[in-house]
C-alpha cells in the first residue's frame, strides 16, 4: 500500500488538490442584490490574511514596495499629512484611520475585495474605475486633499499592497467581511438629538466634545481622528452617508471595545450617532458630477436632485424603506 502511494505520490497530491478545490466551491453562497456589480459573488469561506512572515514567494524590490505600501496606510500622515515628508496634500488622517489594521481587519472596511473587483464600473462616476482612480478618491474626499502622482513610488507602493492583500482571493468575489457591515433599516428617521447622548457618552472620551480628535505628542499625525470640523473627511465621502458610517461604527466603535460579533452600540445607537455626527460642519466638495445617473444615487445620499421625488433630508436621515421601494418600483418599469 505505501509503496504504491509513494510511487503515485503525484496522483496523490493531484487528488488532494483537486478535493480541496470542491470543498472551497462548494462553500460558496452567492448572495444577489445590493452589490454594485452583477458579477461579483460573496464567498462565505473567511478571508485568510496574507502575513509578510510566512510569504516566502514575495521577495526582492516587490517585497519592499508591499512594507512601504503597508507602512503608507498606517502612517499615511507622516507621508502626506500636513507635516508630511513626501508632500503636504492630505488633512492629516491615516488609511488606516478608517481601513483598520492597515486594511486587513474582518468588517473594518478592510481591503480584501479590491484587487478582485477592480477595474468595475460605479455609478458615482459614471465610468469604469481603475484602482488608481479609486484610492485617488479617498485621497480626494475621505483625506479631503489630492491624490499622489501614479508614477511615484507611494503610489506604486499603495497599489502593491492592495494587490498582494487580495492576491489569494479569486477574480470577481468579495471575501465574508470585507468593506462595511450593513445594518438594518430603522422604521423612523435617524435622530441627531438622540445621537448626541450616545456620542456624549461612548465616543467623546477620545474623538472630543467638538468632534476634533487629538493628535500625537509628534503632533504629525492622530492619537484620535476628527469625526468633523476642518480636519475630517468632507461630505463626498464615503463615511458622510449615514449607513457606511452606522455600519463602520456599529462593528468597530469604540476602538477596541466593539467588534462585529460583539458590538457595543445598538443598531439604533448606530444609526443615531451617525446622524448626529454627519449633521455637524465639514469640508465641502465640488459634487456636481458624481452620479450622472440621477437614479443610481444610494438611497442615503443627502443630495439631489433624486430620480424618485423624496427630500434630501429624507434621504439623508431616513425612514428609507419608502425610498428603497421606490426605487426598485422605478427600476422595474425601466
Ligand atoms: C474617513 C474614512 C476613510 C479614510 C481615512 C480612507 N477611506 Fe478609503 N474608504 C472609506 C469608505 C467609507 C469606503 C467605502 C465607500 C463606499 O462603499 O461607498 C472606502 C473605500 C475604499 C476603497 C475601495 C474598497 C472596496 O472594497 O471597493 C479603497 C481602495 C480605499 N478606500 C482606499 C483608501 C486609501 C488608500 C486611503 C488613504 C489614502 C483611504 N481609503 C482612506 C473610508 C475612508
Ligand atoms: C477608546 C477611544 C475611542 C472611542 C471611545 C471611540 N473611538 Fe472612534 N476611533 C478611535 C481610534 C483610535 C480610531 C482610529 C483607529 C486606527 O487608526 O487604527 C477611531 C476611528 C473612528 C472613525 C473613523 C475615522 C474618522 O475619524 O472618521 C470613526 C467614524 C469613529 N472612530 C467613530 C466613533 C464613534 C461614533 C464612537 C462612539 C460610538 C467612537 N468612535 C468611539 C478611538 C475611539
Amino acid at each position: 500500500m505505501w509503496n504504491t502511494i509513494r510511487s503515485n505520490w503525484q496522483l496523490v497530491i493531484i487528488a488532494a488538490v483537486v478535493g480541496i478545490v470542491a470543498l472551497v466551491e462548494m462553500a460558496k453562497v452567492i448572495r444577489p442584490s445590493e452589490k454594485e456589480s452583477p458579477l461579483t459573488t460573496t464567498t462565505d469561506s473567511s478571508w485568510v490574511t496574507p502575513s509578510l512572515f510566512t510569504d516566502n514567494e514575495l521577495q526582492g524590490a516587490e517585497r519592499e514596495l508591499v512594507i512601504y505600501g503597508e507602512d503608507i496606510i498606517a502612517n499615511t500622515a507622516r507621508y502626506f499629512g500636513p507635516h508630511g515628508s513626501v508632500a503636504a496634500i492630505t488633512n492629516g488622517m491615516n488609511c488606516q484611520n478608517c481601513h483598520l489594521n492597515a486594511g486587513k481587519k474582518t468588517w473594518g472596511n478592510n481591503y480584501s475585495a479590491v484587487y478582485s473587483t477592480y477595474p468595475k464600473f460605479r455609478d458615482r462616476s459614471g465610468g469604469m474605475e481603475s484602482i488608481y482612480k479609486r484610492v485617488g478618491d479617498c485621497f480626494e474626499r475621505s483625506l479631503n486633499g489630492t491624490a499622489p502622482d501614479s508614477n511615484s513610488r507611494e503610489y506604486q507602493a499603495i497599489y502593491a499592497y492592495i494587490k498582494w492583500l487580495g492576491k489569494d482571493v479569486k477574480k470577481g468575489e468579495r471575501p465574508v467581511g470585507s468593506g462595511i457591515s450593513k445594518l438594518n433599516y430603522l422604521d423612523r428617521a435617524a435622530d441627531p438629538v438622540k445621537g448626541k447622548a450616545v456620542y456624549t457618552a461612548q465616543c467623546q472620551s477620545c474623538h472630543g466634545a467638538n468632534g476634533e480628535g487629538q493628535l500625537s505628542l509628534n503632533g504629525v499625525s492622530y492619537e484620535y481622528p476628527p469625526l468633523w470640523g476642518e480636519h475630517s473627511y468632507n461630505d463626498g465621502a464615503g463615511l458622510f452617508r449615514l449607513s457606511n458610517f452606522a455600519g463602520y461604527v456599529k462593528s468597530n466603535m469604540p476602538f477596541k471595545q466593539a467588534t462585529h460579533d460583539n458590538p457595543k452600540l445598538t443598531t439604533e445607537e448606530a444609526w443615531d450617532v451617525a446622524a448626529y455626527v454627519n449633521s455637524q460642519p465639514r469640508p465641502k466638495k465640488d459634487l456636481r458630477n458624481d452620479w450622472p445617473d440621477i437614479s443610481k444615487k444610494p438611497f442615503d445620499h443627502p443630495f439631489g436632485p433624486y430620480a424618485d421625488g423624496f427630500s434630501e433630508s429624507q434621504h439623508k436621515y431616513g425612514p428609507y424603506k419608502p425610498i428603497i421601494a421606490k426605487k426598485e418600483e422605478l427600476a422595474k418599469k425601466k
